[in-house]
């Protein structure tokens, strides 16, 4: 079983006299200008049958709290003028979190979100190796047809995303990528260069567009939320060099979304 805890914070000294809560607001929480943050604790164990557990949550937040935010806190102070990287500050917390999980409980991956749009992550098993998962949009318009088929048969298929003039979706892309950062400049590939790929490879050739008339990608394929989701991975596949992809997910929809891994 895997459970995963969200803990939130700001990188600010704790004020005396508060009581740490895993509210919205976070612990410590912050009026002045400092970085909020989300750490995503996942462990693996196995299910006590008695408490029904794999352990007791309130002992991951104390992890995070006690050892991790201090030492992301101390990180960042360090080096006032260049800060620390995301990536840096990440794997310097793993070895110290994996000290003192509870008893049973595995450590397998940290998730420290930046922004909302912006996450980096560690999973066990390559302790060198950080992913970055940054979030894009584009608008466009689209129409699912199969032109061999009768109008009757592509209503009967796509119901009204067959209408002949289209209709839009506002996509969201998440697009992620992995490797190890770095040694000199502490980072897997800054997230200025990774918005510049996508946006050059993708958003710029994709956004205000009608997918079957405007982009030779979907030529021969219907624009459909997965189709759409493997032209993007076939864009961006080898664009990171030395850093690979790793994934990429389309939402069509808030409810719907497609996911590539080569
Ligand atoms: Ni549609």
């Amino acid at each position: 079983m895997e459970l995963t805890r969200e803990v939130r914070f700001s990188l600010t000294e704790v004020a005396a006299n508060t009581k740490p809560r895993n509210s919205w607001a976070g612990w410590p929480a912050s009026d002045r200008l400092a970085p909020y943050l989300l750490l995503r604790v996942t462990v693996r164990g196995v299910v006590d049958r008695r408490t029904g557990y794999l352990c007791n949550i309130v002992t991951l937040d104390r992890a995070v709290r006690d050892v991790a935010i201090p030492l992301m806190r101390e990180t960042n102070q360090r080096d006032l003028a260049n800060g620390a990287t995301h990536e840096e500050v990440l794997r310097h917390i793993i070895r110290p979190l994996e000290d003192v999980m509870p008893e049973g409980a595995e450590l397998i991956r940290l998730e420290l979100r930046a922004t909302p749009f912006l996450a980096y992550t560690w999973n066990k098993g390559n302790s060198e190796m950080v992913q970055i998962t940054q979030s894009f949009e584009f608008a466009a318009a689209h129409r699912l047809h199969c032109a061999d088929l009768s109008d009757e048969e592509n209503r009967r298929i796509f119901g009204k995303c067959t209408n002949p003039n289209g209709h839009g979706h506002n996509y969201v892309v998440e697009v992620t990528v992995g490797g190890e950062p770095d040694a000199k400049s502490g980072m897997l590939l800054g997230v200025d260069r990774l918005e510049r790929i996508v946006n050059e490879r993708v958003i710029d050739v994709f956004d205000h567009k009608h997918l079957n008339l405007d982009c030779a990608d979907f030529a021969e394929t219907n624009p459909s939320v997965e189709n759409i989701t493997r032209a993007i991975w076939n864009r961006l596949n080898g664009a990171f060099d030395p850093v690979t992809l790793k994934k990429v997910r389309v939402y069509e929809t808030p409810k719907t979304y497609a996911e590539y891994c080569g």
